[in-house]
């Protein structure tokens, strides 16, 4: 037993050191973004980062006293890393007056329970809307414009055509930048998100004066450049606009794009990419951490300002791109069920995944994906402050029962495995819903086949005493399915690692079963050579039981989500025959 152990786990040992848990910080490395093939690390205190993260409800951050209680629960539920605002309104509330307590106490409290954090600058927008600036800037429309409507009336929205507003922002976030330099030796801020969900809502676009005159004029030097650099790589709705209207290389908005909702929002996108860019340019200068920025993702069937017109779209992050080069990434909020596909869109132009709100609800089947199929360099379910609170009050539900949890336990033992093959075309995810038909993957030396198991509907009562059956009738007892088991849920995910020639780490959430069938030269079968569980502990794989009976269709498949081996790490080793 113990050689067996030495034997085969020997590839799955790995430095205790890189343990996402036991990290101490040092005052040295700035935290930055790293490339590692296809994926983007985060690397923190010299080391990759795997950011599982969560992230708090919008006003939560505005009481350290209210924040108390949820530190530890966060902990319990295996995050190492909290996304929450700090609100311009708060931390300015005096022109050039600052007030940092809610910035430095959230600072103290993550730093004590060993979680990183993401500012999330709430500055001049929020969803949208301006809600969150200083009465001193919402009182003085004069000084701080206002996006207008086509009657000329304002909105309470800040106008990007204006410096005042840029610069009031911009000098509000310098010093918050400055300040967390100053107080944040050990690096708990992490990366900082400028914005939040940026661009007009209710119209395509600003129609005040100032916009109305820079929508007159010649689309950016810059911009054209950066078009006719990607050409054929551009995101291809943007591509047809620009080439619908003539392919020109100079003109006004509607010249090159055409005239239309499409075009006023290419124009946002790119005043909003400025404002954006020159704020986070500002705060990079004091502390030059990774600064992102979200996107309220847009949907069939609804037009730019039913979504914030401008916002960085898989459909105009080219123009982000050319216009806001300080900003390292631009991250989904991906509520849809189309998870998938959302993150696919993210994922290229050089863009990082990171996904930094989704679903609660979901969110411990898609971390498996986003992880496995793109390297996400972070993962982070919205109102994680009110995960497990029965509605109408009550006893919050232990994070130790909480659906999230268990997958977090699990990829918190995988991340060093995670972080080491992301990137590089040995890791996968799949996601299957419903009665999604099987997918198939290559991976490795071997293709595999996921589906998610059919559901076992109770047979009708039988309307008379059955017949004596003969022994040939007699069909083997369907082993039964735990009340509760997730072969009932609408989801199910997978994580595969390729170990080696033969070998394969599986992990996931929900009911799915996994066959192989040889993908390289020799034996054209594939057997399961075994089957095992366990865990990784202090990064060694230590082995739990064997299964190689109903629990894997007696070495057909791997399954997951039955038989008690929902939630677990699988192993599996194959072997070729003919
Ligand atoms: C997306 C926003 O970015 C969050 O701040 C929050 O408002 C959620 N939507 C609510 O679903």
């Amino acid at each position: 037993m113990k050689f067996r152990i030495f034997a085969y786990c020997a590839p799955l040992v790995f430095m205790a050191a890189c343990s996402q848990t036991t990290q101490t910080k040092s005052t040295s490395a700035i935290p930055q973004l790293q490339k590692q093939g296809t994926a983007t690390q985060m690397i923190v205190d010299g080391k990759p980062f795997l950011m599982l993260a969560a992230e708090l409800h919008n006003s939560s951050a505005s009481s350290l006293e209210y924040l108390k209680p949820i530190w530890p629960r966060l902990v319990a539920m295996h995050i190492n890393t909290v996304l929450t605002p700090v609100y311009w309104e708060l931390m300015e509330p005096e022109e050039g007056k600052f007030d940092f307590s809610l910035v430095d106490g959230q600072i103290r409290e993550a730093g004590g329970n060993h979680l990183r954090l993401v500012l999330l600058w709430f500055g001049s927008w929020k969803n949208g809307m301006s809600s969150y600036i200083p009465v001193w800037v919402k009182t003085n429309q004069d000084r701080f414009p206002r996006v207008q409507d086509k009657d000329g009336k304002g909105v309470e929205i800040l106008s990007t055509f204006s410096a005042a507003n840029r610069d009031a922002d911009a000098r509000a976030y310098t010093a918050l930048m400055r300040h967390i330099k100053q107080v944040d030796t050990e690096h708990t801020v992490i990366m900082m998100q400028v914005e939040n969900e940026v661009g007009v809502l209710g119209d395509s676009r600003d129609r005040s004066e100032a916009a109305n005159k820079a929508f007159a004029e010649q689309v950016p030097k810059e911009l054209m450049d950066h078009l006719q650099q990607r050409g054929d790589e551009l995101y291809p709705d943007l591509h047809k606009l620009w080439q619908g209207a003539g392919g020109k290389t100079a003109g006004t908005w509607e010249d090159i794009f055409g005239k239309g909702p499409a075009t006023d929002e290419i124009f946002m996108a790119w005043n909003y990419a400025r404002y954006l860019d020159q704020v986070t340019a500002a705060g990079k200068a004091e502390d030059p951490l990774p600064m992102i920025t979200n996107v309220w993702l847009s949907g069939p069937d609804r037009k730019p300002g039913d979504w914030p017109s401008g916002c960085p779209e898989a459909h105009v992050m080219d123009v982000w791109q050319a216009g806001a080069p300080h900003i390292d990434a631009y991250a989904p909020d991906i509520y849809s069920p189309n998870f998938a596909q959302v993150a696919e869109e993210f994922h290229r132009a050089g863009n990082p995944l990171l996904i930094v709100e989704t679903s609660v609800q979901t969110a411990d089947v898609n971390v498996f994906y986003a992880l496995g199929q793109h390297g996400a360099t972070s993962f982070s379910p919205f109102a994680i402050d009110s995960l497990g609170m029965p509605r109408g009050g009550g006893e919050m539900t232990p994070p130790e029962k909480l659906p999230l949890t268990g997958s977090y336990e699990i990829v918190s033992q995988l991340a060093p495995l995670i972080l080491e093959h992301m990137g590089k075309g040995t890791m996968a995810g799949v996601l299957l819903a419903g009665d999604d038909p099987p997918q198939t993957i290559a991976l490795g030396n071997y293709k595999l086949e996921l589906s998610r198991p059919r559901l076992r509907r109770p047979a009708p009562p039988p309307a008379a005493a059955p017949a004596a059956a003969t022994a040939a009738a007699v069909v083997p007892p369907v082993p039964p399915v735990p009340p509760g088991a997730p072969q009932t849920q609408e989801r199910s995910s997978a994580l595969i690692i390729s170990m080696g020639p033969d070998e394969y780490l599986v992990a996931g959430s929900g009911g799915v079963s996994i066959t192989f069938s040889p993908n390289s030269p020799g034996p054209p079968m594939a057997g399961i050579a075994y089957v095992e569980e366990g865990t990784f502990t202090n990064g060694q794989w230590v082995a739990g039981r064997r299964l190689n009976g109903d629990e894997n269709g007696q070495g057909k498949n791997v399954r997951m989500g039955g038989f008690g081996n929902n939630g677990r790490i699988q192993r599996v080793k194959l072997y070729r025959y003919h």
